[in-house]
């Protein structure tokens, strides 16, 4: 791919998703069209690099957009990651909650949710504290901009590898075993979570309640820093006065810059308190 071909693209993903393409990303970009290429035989829109760009900038379906998405874009998690965050969020977060919210609707956005593994923690962990608990609705939304990671998530199947790092409790309360061998989330969990695709560079969130808590991780390393702090700006607009926002471990807002109090490392509060 030449290098006025690569800035097309890198602008397009940029401009759509916020995800930054510098120049040395351009040989992750051309493997990653390549398997496209090859995932899709037959496609003309995907016979070059250039039919590609073509199909994307005419189509007003947004469907090649859509495909730019799932191409470019890198899913990377697995149950318990950033372990710390969810023994605050356990120990901290949830304990609080229960004695400051009075009419019982606790509302979690995990947001950048990928294959579901974040978003099934946090939602074993609000069964474990609130599921016995007359009286409470706790939402657990969880977004993604690819429809693949989503469709994982809605399924909920695991290999035995990636679940053996969940305590023995949750993998038999909240797993069955498939015919080959896998781990699938029990139904009652499974339908806790609510798995929709959502890019975060929507203008204009469309929430009607702000959430108690947003765990946006491992997403904001590849924007830039405006991008970064729009969405940090957006999501202090979201969450309710005391609400938390979990980010990635190597990931940081200004707090100067922001409505958010520091916490502890990747934790942060908007300021002011429940009412
Ligand atoms: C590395 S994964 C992080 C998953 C999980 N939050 C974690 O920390 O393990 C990043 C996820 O962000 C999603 N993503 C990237 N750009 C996005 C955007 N503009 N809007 C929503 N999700 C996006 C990707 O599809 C991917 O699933």
């Amino acid at each position: 791919m030449n290098q006025s071909l690569f800035q097309q693209f890198a602008a397009l993903v940029t401009q759509n998703f916020g995800i930054q393409l510098p120049p040395e990303k351009k040989a992750l970009l051309e493997s990653r069209l390549f398997k496209l290429k090859n995932d899709n035989m037959g496609r003309p829109e995907l016979a070059s690099d250039e039919a590609f760009l073509k199909y994307i900038r005419e189509d007003k379906t947004s469907k090649g957009l859509a495909m730019l998405a799932e191409a470019i874009t890198t899913h990377h998690t697995f149950f318990m990651r950033e372990a710390d965050h969810f023994s605050f969020y356990e120990k901290e977060v949830l304990p609080y909650l229960e004695k400051s919210i009075r009419d019982g609707d606790m509302r979690t956005w995990c947001a950048a949710s990928s294959t579901g593994e974040e978003a099934y923690t946090l939602a074993m962990m609000l069964e474990d504290h609130f599921g016995s608990m007359p009286g409470w609705e706790t939402t657990l939304l969880a977004t993604d901009l690819s429809k693949d990671v989503l469709e994982i998530g809605k399924n909920g199947v695991y290999s035995a590898e990636s679940v053996k790092t969940l305590p023995a409790l949750w993998q038999n309360s909240y797993f069955h075993r498939t015919f080959d061998g896998k781990y699938q989330v029990v139904d009652r969990l499974r339908h806790k979570v609510l798995f929709r695709r959502f890019n975060l560079m929507t203008p204009v969130f469309p929430f009607k309640r702000p959430f108690h808590v947003i765990f946006c991780r491992n997403v904001m390393i590849y924007f830039d820093n405006t991008t970064r702090d729009n969405l940090v700006r957006k999501f202090a607009e979201f969450l309710e006065p005391g609400g938390y926002l979990f980010i990635g471990h190597s990931e940081v807002i200004d707090r100067h810059k922001s409505d958010f109090d520091y916490v502890m490392p990747s934790i942060y509060r908007k300021k002011g308190a429940f009412t």
